[in-house]
């Protein structure tokens, strides 16, 4: 085994025009294998009976008619349920999305939440009897909306005392605000709650064999599911397997424990039989987590010459009675421009709903909708340019920390947009541009940022005779493509083609399957396996020079190349893998590599084997890393109806290296459909006399369907970021979304004149006078 040294090379395999996705034959056959795909003997099926008041107590629970249905086996209310250890937030040093267990007492805490659970030999039967469940309520007060009296506001920096949720200050803004002659904006925004709707239900299939508990579950997280029910259930962690190698999207609804896992678990335990629970999507919606709802105020103040002086950023956003979920919006707000005042404040605001969670860039998508937007608006103010303004104001130096960025390319990433999207063609007043049907047309620019972490790894790396390979890393595949990733970088150190590589992610039998969440599946995964690579091909080439009877003795190891299962010389003899080996009385060829981000110690390796989250980032110890966007949206305005199209929008993007082509253009793609669901449609709504979210399917809940997007171009910026890492690689799949919203909010301010603070943008507030 050996530590990774954070000795940065000026290497990295050459991935690029590799357009592979090793998975998808096997997906679009239908071979994956999902985890509701697990049918094993004798599978028993599950129902949740959820809570339909808003806040409360459960006076009775009468199951004699839902007992009464063919085929039902057991059914689970807080008085039959076994009495497990509470779960820990993941914000308190736990494992769980939240620390509110169901089926523990009789207390309802948020419409939506688990009340009882039936078991049957059918979902037909365990469907109809939990509809039969009868539950009697005690109903309390309760409060949903930020803006309602019962609302709590916690400071964000006094909650946690902890350095990353301080409040991000730079020099004094609010006394470099009050300077005379500055041109100013001060807006106030808001963003709705969101879910995340992922194509796959959340679900488990729990069995017990001889005291051994196997979950299979989409998650993110398998270390954190395993070592929170372990604890949740007192046994030790080594009895608990969790298997997640293909998750059908997470986007964070799947990246902690969650309630149901644990009541799956004990009634597969109390019956000795396999368990199955596909939570239903109109449950889903108080289930796991959700963005929360925000409210921003930004204030702004720039020189004439456009050069930002002073901005101070202060956010509300929306967590439950019983945890205190974080908001980091202004930590990329603080860094996207070199503002020399700043000062980031965050609230939280406590009602009364499951804990929210991490929605694809959680925070930031909200945060750049308010910044982004506020930074257009300056730009009218100073008859400026967008593009221009926000490229006067860029900083190769991380204005919080002071340290440089590891790399930076947000202007080339504004300027090669600009071009692309022929930005030229813009005529700067608002309500100016008119399409061929007559509707008004709008065009809009915003920027993104987020940080470029990074997790510890363990990668395992076996190169068999017949040149084949298999790795295991710690690592969960959710559809972004990070799979393929691993293979492509395999397959450009070993020469072997990306199909013969086997990746095994997302199996706790394979430790530490360490959160893949925050972007840095990539930057976490790709130099440790690259690193694990490289030391089996240096074995290699040693066993098949080493010796004088070895096939290429005496030539020079950097005349080697491997390429298709052998080892040759440009010209010269080639000698396949297998006889190398077999001449060496070698099986294999192995390498196990430990790495951990730079500035990281072993602690850090110790809690992600504790299922603990241990990413680094955006702050390391020389330098500040992160991902950039420049988003460019085109919009059709009706006049008449108000309709809002997105007829075109251009993404150009700095990740780094890009490690996988198509995953990556397929993960920006993704990222730029989020921005326009969030600008024109997505919102959970609430009724404060009623509580939970209402529009609790995806027939109301309105995410972007192909009519909805017009075409979409991608671009990558594709240097690489060796100061992060030897493969050169940050990170992309939240960035891709971040400033999505603002473009096209920014353009429909172009088009109408109107300037909209609030998400969605509805056909009825654009017609509104
Ligand atoms: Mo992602 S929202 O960081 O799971």
């Amino acid at each position: 085994m050996t530590m990774a040294p954070t000795m940065q090379t000026t290497t990295a395999p050459t991935t690029a025009g590799n357009d592979a996705r090793i998975d998808a034959i096997d997906k679009v056959m239908g071979r994956t294998a999902y985890a509701a795909d697990r049918l094993p003997p004798r599978l028993a099926h599950a129902m949740p009976v959820t809570a339909t008041i808003g806040k409360g107590t459960i006076l009775s629970i009468d199951v004699a008619a839902a007992s009464r249905v063919r085929g039902v086996l057991l059914i689970l209310t807080h008085e039959t349920m076994d009495r497990l250890a509470p779960p820990r937030f993941l914000f308190a040093g736990g494992h769980a999305s939240q620390s509110h267990a169901v089926l523990q007492s009789n207390a309802v805490a948020y419409r939506g939440q688990m009340v009882a659970l039936v078991v049957a030999e059918t979902l037909e039967a365990a469907t109809e009897a939990a509809a039969r469940v009868v539950v009697r309520y005690d109903k309390a007060p309760f409060t949903v909306r930020m803006d309602d009296a019962g609302a709590e506001r916690v400071g964000q920096a006094r909650a946690f005392g902890l350095p990353a949720m301080a409040d991000k200050v730079v020099g004094d803004a609010d006394a470099a605000l009050r300077a005379a002659g500055l041109v100013m904006v001060d807006r106030r925004y808001g963003t709705p709650p969101q879910h995340q709707n992922p194509i796959e239900l959340i679900g488990t299939v729990a069995q017990w064999e001889d005291g051994r508990l196997t979950v299979h579950e989409p998650t993110q997280a398998a270390e954190a599911v395993r070592q929170g029910l372990a604890a949740q259930f007192g046994i030790d962690a080594a009895a608990v397997r969790v298997v997640s190698p293909s998750i059908g999207g997470g986007f964070g609804q799947k990246n902690a424990l969650l309630p149901h896992t644990a009541v799956v678990a004990a009634a597969a335990r109390r019956l000795g039989r396999p368990v199955k629970l596909v939570v239903p999507r109109a449950q889903a919606f108080h289930a796991a987590s959700f963005r929360p709802a925000s409210v921003h105020r930004v204030r702004i103040g720039a020189a004439r010459d456009g050069r930002m002086v002073a901005a101070v950023h202060e956010t509300e956003s929306q967590t439950s009675r019983f945890d205190l979920m974080p908001a980091l919006g202004t930590e990329i707000t603080a860094r996207m421009y070199g503002i020399p005042n700043f000062r980031g404040h965050e609230a939280l605001v406590r009602l009364d709903t499951q804990t929210p969670g991490f929605m694809r860039a959680p925070y930031e998508m909200a945060a750049s909708f308010a910044f982004e937007s506020a930074v257009d608006e300056l730009a009218y103010r100073l008859a400026m340019d967008p593009v221009a303004l926000r490229v006067l104001n860029d900083t190769q130096r991380d204005p919080v920390s002071g340290k440089p960025f590891s790399s930076r390319h947000l202007v080339e990433c504004l300027r090669r947009g600009a071009a692309r999207f022929d930005w030229a063609r813009r005529s700067p007043v608002p309500r100016s541009m008119r399409a061929a049907d007559g509707s008004l047309l709008g065009l809009g620019v915003a920027a993104g940022a987020y940080k470029a972490a990074t997790a510890p790894a363990l990668a395992r790396l076996r190169l068999e005779p017949d040149g084949s390979v298999a790795v295991s890393v710690g690592g969960h595949e959710m559809g972004q493509g990070i799979r393929t990733a691993i293979a492509l970088t395999v397959s450009s150190v070993l020469g072997v083609a990306p199909a013969r590589v086997q990746v095994a992610l997302g199996d706790t039998t394979a430790p530490p399957q360490h959160l893949t969440a925050g972007s840095w599946g990539t930057a976490t995964v790709v130099p440790a396996v690259q690193q694990a690579a490289a030391e089996v091909r240096t074995q290699l080439i040693a066993l098949a020079t080493g010796t004088p009877r070895a096939a290429l003795h005496g030539v020079a190891v950097e005349r080697i190349v491997l390429a298709d299962g052998a080892l040759g010389v440009a010209g010269g003899p080639s000698v396949p893998i297998e006889a190398v080996l077999r001449d060496a009385h070698r099986t294999h060829v192995d390498s196990e590599v430990r790495r951990l981000a730079p500035g990281q110690v072993d602690q850090a390796m110790e809690r992600a084997m504790r299922g603990l989250p241990a990413a680094a980032g955006p702050e390391y110890p020389d330098f500040v890393a992160m991902s950039y966007a420049a988003h460019f949206a085109e919009v059709h305005v009706n006049p008449r109806t108000g309709k809002v199209r997105v007829v075109r929008a251009v993404g150009v993007f700095d990740c780094g290296r890009v490690a996988s082509p198509r995953t990556a253009r397929s993960q920006a793609y993704g990222g730029m459909i989020w921005g326009i669901g969030a600008a024109l449609s997505e919102a959970s709504e609430v009724d404060p006399a009623v509580g939970g979210f209402l529009n609790a399917d995806i027939a109301e809940y309105m995410v972007p369907v192909n009519a909805d997007v017009g075409a979409l171009e991608v671009d990558f910026i594709d240097k690489p970021d060796f100061r992060l890492n030897a493969a050169g690689v940050k990170g992309l799949g939240e960035v891709a979304s971040v400033g999505a919203a603002a473009a096209i909010a920014n353009a429909v301010f172009h088009a109408t004149g109107q300037r909209f603070t609030r998400l969605p943008i509805r056909p009825d507030d654009v017609v509104a006078p």
